[in-house]
């Protein structure tokens, strides 16, 4: 099978109004990537040779979107919503100019795997001009049925509201995935109709349309949890959970112990390496790659990327990150580092062996080898206006409650005394402190209490 000389055409038009949300549909995100850029990556590893993607008038951002995960795609609009097969032949003039198989995949379907696509399009090489993935939900309810004949074939595919009784009595169902081997495709498209309960151009209407002319209708069955569709937020989270079960069970195949993965949240492209222990409560925002053997203990959150950032972030071999720590964008821990509870590090590298165990903010800095952030350490990072770094030198140590006041260095070797606010720059193997001197009086309090007592007795 080749697919080269694939074309795929993604449906994106759906406001979705069921999400109730600001933003389209298709732009909901599942594992921290948008649904359409599931479907989009999941294309592009048939390596498809043109992409389509069909959106509604005003939709920027989806098409912003599509292009981020489908630079070469083009993107058609739908002015009106009047059904799927209208959909289709939004992206006419792509149809026109193309000469091999058609894939017709709906973005709010997001977790097709690219196995089952191949599955679908070599029951065109088969002799099926038309390849419908079908699927068994446990309730059909809301889908089209699939109506087959004496040799499997399939024969029409029903809308719900436009089934006979016994035709609602089928389980097979259409899962909306569909592909096309036909010379004339835009032909069958167009000789659609809307005459039906929805008043809608169906999509689905191809297959009668097809067998007319005289070509073949097969139907390829596939798993209910990869063609779940997506309309309302209770089915986002759905999707999420059979996105997380796939991904823990994938890194647990591949050598990561999870005490409790159900409480563990992994990203679209989260990487884990060889024996990495995550112990329960972790997530992972995209953007995180965790080498061999780094144990991440309990309640710990890292992400390499946010909505402004996309930096990544990277744990190196035989790292302890946690428990309580959070790792955000840029953070670069190297091999043995220990990053320990309530410990916050951004835009910083930690070099190999260095330390912080407890309550400290680490941002836009560079901690050297080996050196000692002691608990409540604060890199300054930020005066209102801009971000400052802050460089800490191999085998360093910081004292605890430490103030450095970025932009700012302390040498290496050098000694930062507890609670010192630092603004210069401290040499290599010297001693910084900055704290008033420490003064004793002897016998003060018991002097202070026998005077309070004798004011008190005197009413
Ligand atoms: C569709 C199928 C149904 C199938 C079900 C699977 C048709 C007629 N019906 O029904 O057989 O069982 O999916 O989930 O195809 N879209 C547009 N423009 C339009 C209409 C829809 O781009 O004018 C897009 C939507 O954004 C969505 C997809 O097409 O991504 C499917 O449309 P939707 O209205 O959700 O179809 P269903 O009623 O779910
Ligand atoms: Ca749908």
């Amino acid at each position: 099978m080749t697919t080269s000389s694939l074309l795929t055409v993604v449906l994106a038009a759906g406001k979705g109004t069921r999400m109730k949300s600001a933003k389209p549909k298709v732009l909901h995100a599942i594992a921290g990537r948008s649904m359409l850029g599931h479907v989009l990556a999941t294309a592009a590893s048939l390596g498809a040779g043109r992409q389509a993607v069909v959106i509604g008038p005003d939709m920027d951002a989806v098409s912003a979107e599509a292009l981020r995960h489908a630079p070469g795609a083009s993107i058609a609009i739908q002015a009106n919503q009047l059904g799927t097969a209208d959909a289709v032949l939004a992206a006419r003039e792509t149809l026109a100019a193309h000469r091999g198989d058609v894939l017709v995949l709906y973005a709010d379907t997001p977790l097709i795997t690219e196995a089952t696509l191949r599955r679908l399009i070599a029951a065109l090489d088969d002799g099926a001009n038309v390849a419908v993935l079908g699927f068994t939900p446990d309730d059909p309810a809301g889908y089209g049925r699939l109506v087959k004949d004496g040799i499997g074939d399939l024969v029409a595919i029903r809308e719900e509201k436009d089934a006979s009784a016994d035709e609602r009595k089928i389980g097979l169902c259409n899962s909306g995935v569909m592909a096309f081997r036909c010379p004339d495709l835009l032909g069958i498209l167009d000789r659609i109709g809307n005459t039906n309960a929805k008043g809608e151009y169906y999509l689905t209407d191809a297959v009668e349309v097809a067998r007319a002319s005289h070509l073949r209708a097969r139907v390829v069955e596939g798993e209910a949890d990869e063609v779940l569709g997506v309309n309302s937020r209770v089915q986002l989270a759905e999707a999420e959970a059979v996105f997380q079960r796939r991904a823990r069970f994938s890194a647990m195949e591949e050598g990561v112990t999870m005490i409790a993965p159900d409480t563990v949240f992994l990203s679209h492209d989260t990487k884990l390496g060889r024996d990495v222990v995550i112990e329960p409560n972790v997530f992972f925002g995209p953007g995180v790659t965790i080498e061999d053997g780094v144990v991440i203990k309990a309640n710990c959150h890292i992400e390499g990327a946010d909505a402004k950032v996309k930096v990544g972030l990277r744990v190196a071999t035989g790292a302890e990150i946690g428990p309580f720590a959070r790792l955000r964008p840029g953070a670069e821990i190297g091999r043995d580092v220990h990053v320990g509870n309530f410990v916050e590090v951004k835009n910083a590298t930690m070099e190999a062996g260095s330390k912080a165990n407890h309550l400290a903010y680490i941002g836009d800095g560079h901690v050297g080898a080996k050196a000692n952030i002691g608990a409540g350490t604060i890199f300054c990072n930020y005066d209102g206006f801009n971000k400052h770094r802050t460089e800490v030198g191999a085998g360093a140590f910081v004292g605890s409650n430490s103030s450095l006041v970025a932009p700012v260095k302390i040498g290496a070797g050098a000694y930062v005394g507890s609670g010192s606010v630092i603004t210069r720059e401290v040499e290599a193997g010297a001693l910084a402190i900055e704290r008033s001197a420490q003064e004793s009086r002897p016998l003060w309090a018991q002097r202070f209490r026998e005077r309070m007592q004798r004011r008190k007795d005197r009413g």
